[in-house]
């Protein structure tokens, strides 16, 4: 039996597993991790230093190079890189794609497992991603698996992109997005999928604070919290 509470919220991007989590841990006072945040410093790492994501020679090489801390300050989680915070920085489509494929490297995985799990052992602890349920924490407190159709997930990302002031065309974030879904979905090592005790939850047609207090009310069911 673990000490400490473990929600693993896994799903394809945009179901709002992040908004959620976050919204959740508050509520019950847990630490939120945002896994697909070290994912993409894994990835900003190798971009700088000019190499593909594919690259299964160099990119090992280059996970030994990179320290990476995570520093929870009361305005979320920030990722830094040797030293650096590149919190901001890494929150472009381009660092997504980038992270969604090295994501499929085993040295990658094998990398990021232990700093996951070392969390969840000593914090109560709400971690969204694609493997949480599955491959992280396989003996978590709640599983929930959250989706939505890809076109409201894209058209909220583009939504998204447009209050922040950045271009963006609804064709080509559903496009973009149904290439990371096949490639995190179809990938040989740890791919997205719905673990067998994880509870579905389809957002399509609820919107964010719906999809807030559903996961909480679901949770604190499961917890007897
Ligand atoms: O959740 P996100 O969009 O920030 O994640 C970026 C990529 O990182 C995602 O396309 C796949 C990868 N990822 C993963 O493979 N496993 C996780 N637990 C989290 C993210």
């Amino acid at each position: 039996m673990d000490q400490f509470y473990s929600i693993a919220i896994d799903g394809p991007s945009g179901a709002g597993k992040s908004t959620i989590a976050k919204a959740a841990a508050k509520e019950l006072g847990f630490v939120y991790l945002d896994t697909g945040a070290i994912y993409r410093t894994v990835a900003w790492h190798i971009t700088m230093m000019g190499i593909g994501p594919k690259d299964t020679d160099h990119v090992p090489m280059l996970l030994d190079d990179a320290n990476i801390k995570i520093d929870f300050q009361p305005d979320g989680q920030h990722m830094i890189l040797n030293g650096k915070d590149i919190t901001q920085e890494i929150r472009t489509p381009e660092i997504a794609s980038v992270a969604s494929q090295a994501a499929a490297q085993p040295s990658v995985r094998e990398f990021l497992l232990d700093m996951q799990r070392d969390l969840a052992k000593t914090h109560n602890i709400i971690m969204d991603g694609r493997d949480i349920g599955t491959v992280v924490l396989p003996n978590a407190s709640v599983k929930i698996y959250l989706t939505a159709t890809p076109e409201a997930r894209a058209m909220r990302r583009y939504q998204e992109y447009l209050e922040k002031g950045q271009k963006a065309s609804y064709e080509e974030v559903l496009a973009d997005q149904k290439k990371r879904d096949y490639d995190d979905s179809h990938r040989k090592i740890a791919p997205l999928k719905q673990a067998k005790d994880a509870v579905l939850v389809d957002t399509t047609e609820m919107d964010l604070q719906e999809s807030i207090n559903y996961c909480v009310a679901l949770i604190r069911e499961k917890l007897g919290l």
